[in-house]
């Protein structure tokens, strides 16, 4: 043995001795010559990999290491290269990071089972276990004592109660079935009503045929748009008449944001809006919690359960976090009394994006059932 090669103590005898270090010249991966000895020997429950094999191994192994080098400085260079600011560019900072590391991570895995299956020696191990079966004496008194218990209960001997007891328990076999129709995407908010996600009560009018308006969430009070005149101000709003309806406020929901008329940009929809007050649903595009959270400076609206940031003068447009798509903004005007009311629903259906995936499918289901 060198000087730069230690030997490992193995506990078996059947495994051959390996070397941690660079081989002398001469020998093999196994180290000493008296260990190249017994790798060419046959040692039970041992089987070494054939060498040209091993080696081709290696090669690819070592291909997926440098893969994973070069990905790991990729990584690097991309936080540093691709700056955050705006969507487009966190969309492609994400791109750049997610990708390299995913590269580098997916190199060193398989390079590792490649290293593992391919080049180390495979083991037969065999563990002994003792007989399953209970003793012929054990097994005598189970069936006795279930006998017994079968006879005392009168299971056999009183047909009324056995076939009560398996009346009661065939109905309990379907319970599965009926959870499994939960799955279904028509039992999600709007489908009781025999509505589609795509729609809310704001499309809906007074019995007096007028549209519907906007009042204080919790009191109640209708808002009339002179009084809600200084700029940064944030209301969350109902529609009247739907204040304890809770599947109608699971989707019409909003907020009420007063701009000043210079702050407001070209995402907003100008017809839309009164005075500079603009409305849109609070209930966040990502997975559906309320985004009530203000920051009047910027603009931004904060949802706390994944921190998704919608900017909420330029048409509520997601500048962070995890939400796909902007908060919709409903038309709202005032009536002829100066309160503000809604000019209809939502073009595009509030809530999660899973909503509107399931308001497709339930319009596909709509037309196939026309057609
Ligand atoms: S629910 Fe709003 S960010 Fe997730």
């Amino acid at each position: 043995m060198t000087d730069n090669e230690h030997e490992i103590e193995q506990p078996d005898e059947r495994v051959p001795k390996r070397v941690i270090g660079t081989p002398a010249p001469g020998t093999s991966m196994l180290g000493t010559a008296e260990a190249t000895d017994t790798a060419d020997q046959d040692v039970p429950g041992v089987t070494l990999q054939d060498e040209k094999k091993a080696r081709k191994a290696e090669k690819i192994v070592a291909l997926c290491f440098m893969i994973t080098f070069l990905a790991s400085i990729a990584f690097i260079v991309s936080y540093v290269v691709f700056q955050v600011g705006s969507p487009e560019a966190t969309g492609t900072s994400n791109l750049a990071l997610g990708g390299s590391l995913t590269v580098a991570i997916l190199g060193l895995a398989i390079g590792i089972v490649i290293w593992v299956r391919q080049i180390m020696p495979k083991y037969s191990l065999i563990q002994e276990r003792h007989p399953m079966a209970s003793a012929e004496d054990d097994r005598e008194v189970v069936a006795d004592t279930f006998v017994q218990g079968a006879n005392e209960s009168g299971f056999v001997k009183r047909k009324l109660l056995r076939r009560t007891l398996l009346l009661a328990a065939a109905p309990l076999g379907l319970v599965p079935v009926v959870l499994l129709r939960d799955l279904d995407n028509s039992k999600m908010p709007g489908a009781k009503f025999n509505q589609t996600l795509r729609h809310t009560v704001w499309g809906e009018k007074t019995k007096e045929g007028k549209p519907l308006r906007l009042v204080v969430e919790g009191t109640g009070q209708p808002i009339r748009a002179a009084d809600f005149n200084s700029p940064g101000g944030i209301l969350s709003v109902v529609p009247e008449g739907y204040q304890h309806d809770l599947n109608a406020l699971a989707k019409a929901t909003l907020i009420l944001i007063k701009f000043r008329p210079e702050e407001i940009k070209s995402g907003v929809r100008q017809n839309w809006i009164h005075d500079g007050i603009v409305a849109y649903s609070k209930i966040c595009t990502h997975v559906g919690c309320p985004a009530a959270l203000y920051e009047q400076n910027t603009h931004h609206i904060l949802c706390p359960c994944h921190q998704s940031t919608f900017d909420a003068a330029d048409g509520a447009k997601v500048i962070f976090g995890p939400a796909a798509r902007p908060l919709p903004q409903l038309p709202i005007t005032v009536d002829g009394e100066g309160y503000l009311v809604a000019q209809g629903d939502f073009e595009v259906p509030p809530g999660p994006s899973y909503w509107e995936r399931g308001d497709a499918e339930a319009a596909a289901r709509e037309k196939g059932g026309q057609a």
